[in-house]
C-alpha cells in the first residue's frame, strides 16, 4: 500500500495504471467497519482500489464540527490494510487551488432535509467528489447508502456532468442493535450510545415520519428531520450534542 501526499506524485503513478479497472472509496477518515465494507466491494470487482482520506472543509457549514472532526491517519491506515493499493491524502491548498471560487451548486435535492439544515453542505460536498473524481479517473466509485441524499446527488452529478465513473451504493452497516456505523459514533457518551440505538428501530416502526418523529421527540431526541422519500424515510437527530443521520427502505 503506497501514500500519496502530493498530488503531482500520484498522478505519475494513476499514468502507470492505465488499461486497469480502478475501484474508488472517498472518505473523509476515521475509518470504520462500514468503510472496509466499501473498500471491500472495491478490492472485490477491480484490479486496484483507492482510497483517498480527506476532511473537506468545504463541506463543514459548523466550523466547530470541522474542528471535532476525529483525525486518526495512523488507525486508518491499519484498517485499510490489505484491501487498499494506493491512499491519497491530499492538502486543502492542493485540492483548491482556486480556494474555493470554483463550486458545484445543485439546487433542488441539496437545499432540502439534510441541505435545509446545512446550507453549502452539498456543494462542498459535489465540488470536492468532483475533484476527487478528476484526480484518481476511477472506474468505480463507492459510496454508502447511510448518506443517502450525498449519494442521490453524487449519481444526479456524474448523469449531469457526463462523468466516466460507474457509482455503485453499497448498503448501510449496522452495530447489533442497527444504529448505523458512523465516525461521529465515538463521540458518544456510554449512556447516549445506547439510547442511539432507538433511532434506526422508531424509524423503522413507526407507521409515518411524523408519527416517528413524535416517538423520536417522545425518546429525548432532538429531531432535526424525519421525512419518506420514494421508498426510505430519513432522519437526524441529536443525542446530546452529537448529530446522527440514517435512513431506512419502507
Ligand atoms: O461521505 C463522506 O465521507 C464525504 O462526504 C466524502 C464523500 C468523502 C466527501 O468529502
Amino acid at each position: 500500500m503506497k501514500t500519496w501526499s502530493s498530488l503531482a506524485d500520484w498522478r505519475v503513478a494513476r499514468d502507470a495504471l492505465a488499461g486497469q479497472s480502478i475501484g474508488f472509496v472517498p472518505t473523509m477518515g476515521a475509518l470504520h467497519a462500514g468503510h472496509r465494507a466499501l473498500l471491500a466491494r472495491a478490492r472485490a470487482g477491480n484490479a486496484c482500489v483507492v482510497l483517498s482520506i480527506f476532511v473537506n472543509p468545504t463541506q463543514f457549514n459548523d466550523p466547530a464540527d470541522l474542528a471535532k472532526y476525529p483525525r486518526t491517519l495512523e488507525a486508518d491506515l491499519m484498517v485499510a490494510a490489505g484491501l487498499v493499493d494506493h491512499v491519497i491524502v491530499p492538502t486543502p491548498t492542493e485540492l483548491y487551488p482556486d480556494n474555493y471560487s470554483y463550486r458545484v451548486t445543485e439546487d433542488s435535492l441539496s437545499r432540502r432535509l439534510e441541505g435545509a439544515h446545512r446550507p453549502g453542505h452539498f456543494d462542498g460536498v459535489l465540488t470536492v467528489v468532483l475533484k476527487l473524481l478528476n484526480v484518481v479517473q476511477p472506474t468505480r466509485a463507492y459510496f454508502g447508502e447511510k448518506d443517502w441524499q450525498q449519494l442521490q446527488l453524487v449519481q444526479g452529478m456524474v448523469r449531469a456532468m457526463l462523468l466516466p465513473v460507474e457509482i455503485i451504493a453499497c448498503p448501510t452497516e449496522r452495530e447489533p442493535d442497527g444504529l448505523a456505523l458512523s465516525s461521529r459514533n465515538r463521540r458518544l457518551s456510554t449512556a447516549a450510545r445506547v439510547r442511539a440505538g432507538l433511532f434506526p428501530r422508531i424509524l423503522r416502526s413507526a407507521p409515518t415520519a411524523d408519527a416517528a418523529s413524535t416517538a423520536l421527540k417522545a425518546a429525548g431526541f432532538e429531531v432535526d428531520y424525519v421525512a419518506d422519500e420514494t421508498g426510505v424515510r430519513l432522519g437526524a437527530i441529536h443525542v446530546d450534542n452529537v448529530r446522527l443521520i440514517d435512513n431506512v427502505r419502507l
